[in-house]
């Protein structure tokens, strides 16, 4: 191997070397840009914000300085970069690229036609095999399901050798780095990648050599998820004559992805396949999978935007729909006009999850995790099945820890563990971001091993969730929520409800007692961090909950989340519309907030 490029010119001033040709990095002058502090999913700003000059030049260099200060040898080892397919993402790559390059890293892979999905960058960077040089990080650049284009939103996200996003040290160090930045590195003659082709480029000069290989978007992912489910049982339920399915990938990244799994490996027809291909503004829509935003994939399935069922004949409406998000992490699942609520499916894929052979072959599931606001019904499951549960604050990254407590903190072994939120975010320990496609093959997973005995009528994604609540009682379950209100009246009413805790507590609100009203707080088991005001809760005697948060996702203003959840055994209330089952807690929740009062209104924006 020849010699990797050191990262500083400290060492080696390679940009007097003489004969480096495609290889010799210019330094930019360049003086901090505002606001670059990256949250949990990345830095997100306009596109128009990301376009001007070094603003995305800024950003990377203050990774590559943040990571190599933190440790990671960038000369050795990989770097993968893709992204959602989103505007921007072919220019963004090649700019990284030739930073990559001038910052000392000797190895690229960029998915094919720029496209990576965020479960399929954590896969790729977890891949360990003898002919791949593991990758030491990844570019994914994404806003998630916020809408894309010149006029919307762009964003880039950094993610690790464990193949999850950086923890909060590393990106409070890339926001340090971009408040204080004079120069950045790039090769400005480096050859523009073509995308369009799985294939390697090498750059030879003065005993340096570079190689950018251009990698499969799906093979990598796609071989994974082989390894986790029963293709065969899933095969046969697909080529049942009474199964029909329909998957909307929103016109983001997923399409590749599904078309790989559903069409080449299980033979489906193109017209399973809603919306696959790739937008760069997401066909000006909001690639966010619920009942608001999917709204063709909800008509086809038979719905309206309150999951109730619209005038369709069976045979109109397909067995089973999924839908997923831009850059494929998110998931919602369907039945025949039928909606299954996110905190419901995490709950039932634990419950079932000895179908699954990534389980079964472990010995079994042995923790499950929700974020706070997610519904109780999958601790009912932990408790029946005896696992470990854990209540984490909203965001992905509190999984992660406990996927890696064993092997990067020492701890106990979590794992195999199944995790969850009321977002519609679903997946497991096998990568360390959600994952939209593992949940609807781990549904067609279970609705498989439901349907094994031949020659009986279709179990239905509807039989499974009822059978589950008959079994567990029915956790139900709704989130209001208030976008683009005033941040500073939403600030005041969540600090006004947090004042209040005390003189609420043990207080009757309609037909309800407040047992406790508190602010939650995580107190992270594996690296002993604590999380301090992660949203107000009311916990009601009969153990309904009522919660409130502010989004950490808002894009303008703020948002306010509003979480109801009744529990209800009753065998006899099992199947009541939704909003009826829990109208009067909502009646409570709008008057313990008063977002009239502070906000100036108690109408949703979304309802989920
Ligand atoms: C992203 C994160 C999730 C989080 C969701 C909602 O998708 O990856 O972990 O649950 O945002 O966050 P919010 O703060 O907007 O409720
Ligand atoms: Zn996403």
């Amino acid at each position: 191997l020849l010699p990797g490029r050191p990262y500083s010119d400290t060492k080696v001033d390679l940009t007097a070397a003489p004969g480096l040709g495609p290889l010799k990095p210019t330094i930019v002058k360049t003086s901090p840009k505002e606001g670059q502090k990256p949250g949990t999913s990345g830095l997100r700003k306009k596109t128009k914000v990301f376009t001007q000059e070094n603003y995305l030049e800024n950003f990377v260099q203050s990774t590559f300085n943040a990571i190599v200060a933190a440790g990671t040898d960038i000369t050795t080892g990989t770097l993968l970069i893709g992204g959602d397919g989103r505007y921007f993402n072919p220019e963004a790559i090649q700019t990284i690229t030739k930073m990559a390059v001038a910052n000392g890293v000797s190895r690229v892979w960029i998915g094919e036609n720029g496209l990576l999905s965020t479960p399929a960058v954590s896969a790729i960077i977890r891949e360990q095999g003898p002919t791949w040089k593991k990758a030491f990080g990844a570019f994914i650049l994404t806003a998630s399901h916020n809408p894309g284009g010149p006029e919307e939103d762009f964003g880039i996200k950094y993610n690790c050798e464990n193949g999850g996003p950086a923890q909060e040290f590393l990106t409070d160090a890339m926001f340090e780095n971009t408040k204080t930045i004079t120069q950045y590195s790039i090769c400005k003659s480096f050859p523009t990648i073509d995308l369009s082709k799985v294939g390697a480029t090498r750059v030879e000069k003065a005993g340096l050599e570079v190689n950018v290989e251009v990698v499969s978007t799906a093979s990598t992912h796609v071989a994974l998820l082989e390894s986790i489910f029963d293709f065969p049982a899933i095969q046969k339920l697909l080529d049942r004559p009474d199964f029909t399915m329909i998957y909307d990938s929103m016109h983001g990244v997923n399409g590749p992805y599904a078309r790989e799994v559903f069409c080449k490996r299980f033979g489906l027809s193109e017209d399973t396949m809603m919306n696959s291909v790739p937008k760069d503004d997401f066909n000006g829509g909001h690639a966010d999978p619920n009942l608001t935003y999917a709204k063709e994939l909800i008509a086809v399935c038979g719905l309206d935007k309150k999951g109730l069922k619209i005038g369709m004949t069976d045979k109109q409406v397909p067995d089973f729909g999924a839908a997923a998000d831009g850059d494929g992490d998110r998931n919602m699942i369907l039945g025949k006009q039928f909606f299954v609520t996110p905190s419901d499916s995490l709950a039932i894929i634990a419950a079932n999850s000895n179908k699954i052979p990534f389980f079964s072959a472990q010995g079994g599931l042995k923790s499950v995790a929700r974020s706070m606001p997610t519904s109780g019904a999958v601790d009912l499951v932990a408790k029946d099945l005896n696992l470990s549960l854990f209540e984490t604050p909203t965001g992905w990254k509190f999984f992660g820890n406990l996927m890696d407590s064993k092997d990067l903190f020492g701890g106990k072994d979590y794992t195999p563990l199944i995790c969850g939120e009321e977002s519609f975010g679903t997946g497991s320990n096998h990568i360390r971001e959600k994952d939209g496609i593992w949940a609807v093959l781990a549904w067609l997973n279970i609705l498989a091993a439901a349907n094994s005995k031949p020659n009986k009528p279709l179990t239905s994604v509807e039989d499974i969730v009822k059978a589950h609540w008959k079994k567990y009682g029915r956790n139900y379950y709704v989130r209001y929520d208030f976008e683009g209100v005033d941040k500073a009246a939403a600030t005041a009413m969540m600090a006004k409800m947090g004042e209040m805790r005390e003189a609420n507590t043990n207080k009757a609100v309609g037909a309800y007692t407040i047992a406790t009203a508190d602010i939650f707080e995580y107190n992270d088991p594996v690296d002993g961090s604590v999380s301090k005001n992660q949203g107000v809760r009311f916990l009601m005697a009969d153990g309904s909950r009522v919660i409130f948060r502010l989004s950490g996702t808002a894009g303008s203003g703020a948002t306010v989340r509003m979480y109801i959840e009744k529990y209800e055994a009753d065998k006899e209330k099992l199947h009541l519309n939704v909003l009826d089952a829990v109208g009067d807690l909502i009646a409570v929740g709008l008057s313990l907030c008063d977002i009239k009062g502070f906000c100036g209104t108690d109408v949703p924006t979304v309802i989920t």
